[in-house]
């Protein structure tokens, strides 16, 4: 069997959360391969909303095997938070998850580095979700870092060499902090991880293809915040793209299968950065209010414009995207007309594949599409659709050159339309639509 992929191609908070426990049902295994606390994935089902930050999102649906692979880092203290708030409303996911040992810890100084690191930028601040993530790849990079396997000998010897290092680079940056509470909790949620099945994932997985399970990866945050191809440097610290599935589970790339992109109809961001379908106006206002778009786990009022296409068709392309799924159509419901990034205008030309960088003389060129102007969200069967969203499909389908095969009208688990079924988004999935 090949391993599936599920990635966010914006700059994150896509919906990917959501769609995954909607596929879940289709999949033995899910399996998170890189990221960490910086995600929030929203799922909601029976009136019930979870947030999900390193769990991976297959643990409501029947069952199945949840893994966090070695491409992720995890902060023991958040983990147990996590884990123990699904298991007080009635979701216990010890038998279910198993983490890898190759994944690296975020230490409580690499949480107070990431804020000093934000302190000393000052005004070009990333604008990070503050939970260490950055600190945590730089010391797995540099060959410094604490992987889970590290608990199981000697971690106290190597926990004190990190915090040493840390304290060392804290000091030179004159950032006064205080770590006693922080570091006291930080241990019970270390031997709390403990307690968990800890694996040699890539092993696992390995063999959970070769027994044709079928898995599906779950990818955090989109393209656009990639390491490597993101709008550097107000990008996050991992490859979120295709690439870092096999990187972060150990998957060779010929056993890549589909690779499903989510997007948002529309576009937003949370934090820095360029971002050249900004809109300042009113109807930016409108898609944040009918879009509820707040972080999931900052709570910051997440940036919002018009759909980009250029930023768009590069990520289809670097994540060489099988099928799309878009998400939230419902939030452009109610417009009377909904414009398409097609191009960028920089200094007078006209620019179609993304550029090295994105300044502020960019200036987004349209194309303006009618609205459909009608309630969508109890829609469930793709012949409902109005003529006008049909013509907003097409259009990104040419432009994309990819099917869209799922469209998401409203948060629920239920408001999720499957297109082209013939083809094959498997039978499981109407089944998972049932209340
Ligand atoms: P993720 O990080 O990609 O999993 O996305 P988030 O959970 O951070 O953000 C997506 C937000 O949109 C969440 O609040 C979801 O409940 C919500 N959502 C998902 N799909 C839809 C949709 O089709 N319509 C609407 N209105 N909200 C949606
Ligand atoms: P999910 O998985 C949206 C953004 C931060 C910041 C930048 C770097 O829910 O889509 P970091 O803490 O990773 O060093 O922050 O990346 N960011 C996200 N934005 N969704 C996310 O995750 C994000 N994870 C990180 O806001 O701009
Ligand atoms: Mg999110």
């Amino acid at each position: 069997m090949k391993a599936d992929v599920l990635l966010g191609l914006q700059w994150g908070d896509e919906g990917k959360g959501k769609i995954v426990d909607v596929l879940t049902p289709d999949y033995d295994v899910i399996a998170r391969f890189q990221g960490g606390p910086n995600a929030g994935h929203t799922l909601e089902f029976n009136n019930q909303k979870y947030i999900l930050r390193s769990i991976p999102s297959g643990v409501f649906q029947g069952g199945k095997v949840n893994i966090i692979g070695n491409g992720v880092v995890l902060d023991p203290l958040l983990f147990k938070q996590e884990a123990e708030a699904l298991a007080a409303s009635g979701h216990d996911i010890k038998k279910l998850l198993r983490i890898s040992k190759k994944a690296h810890l975020i230490l409580p100084t690499h949480r107070i580095l990431d804020a000093a690191y934000e302190a000393a930028k000052g005004d070009g601040k990333i604008g990070t979700t503050g939970k260490g993530i950055g600190p945590a790849y730089t010391d797995k990079t540099s060959r410094n870092g604490v992987r889970i396997g590290d608990l199981l000998h000697n971690f106290d010897a190597v926990y004190k060499a990190a915090k040493a290092r840390h304290e060392a680079i804290l000091q030179s940056l004159g950032y006064t902090y205080n770590i006693s509470e922080l570091e006291a909790e930080w241990f019970e949620g270390a031997e709390y991880l403990k307690g968990f099945d800890l694996i040699d994932s890539e092993h696992v997985i390995n063999n959970y293809l070769k027994e044709g399970k079928t898995i599906l990866a779950e990818g955090a945050q989109g393209t656009m915040l990639d390491i490597d191809f993101g709008s550097y440097p107000f990008v996050t610290s991992s490859n979120t793209i295709c690439a870092g599935c096999c990187t972060g589970l150990g998957v060779a790339p010929r056993n890549i299968g589909e690779v499903y992109g989510i997007f948002k109809a529309y576009c937003t961001r949370v934090g820095s950065g360029p971002f050249p379908t900004e809109l300042f106006d009113e109807t930016g206002d409108r898609l944040c209010d009918i879009g509820h778009e707040f972080g999931s786990v900052t709570g910051r009022r997440r940036r919002c414009g018009w759909i980009d296409l250029v930023a768009l068709k590069y990520a289809v392309m670097i994540n060489g995207v099988t099928r799309l799924i878009m998400m939230k159509s419902d939030v452009l419901d109610g417009f009377e007309t909904i414009k398409a990034c097609v191009a960028y205008d920089m200094d007078g030309q006209e620019v179609t594949d993304f550029p090295y960088t994105i300044t502020d003389s960019v200036k987004p060129i349209y194309a303006e599409l009618p609205g459909w102007q009608t309630d969508m969200t109890k829609m469930t069967d793709e012949n409902e659709f109005p003529e006008e969203f049909n013509a907003y499909l097409s259009f990104l389908e040419e432009e994309l050159g990819v099917p869209v095969k799922i469209v998401s009208v409203g948060s629920d688990r239920k408001q999720t339309v499957i297109r082209y079924k013939e083809e094959g988004i498997k039978v499981v999935l109407a089944e998972a639509q049932q209340p």
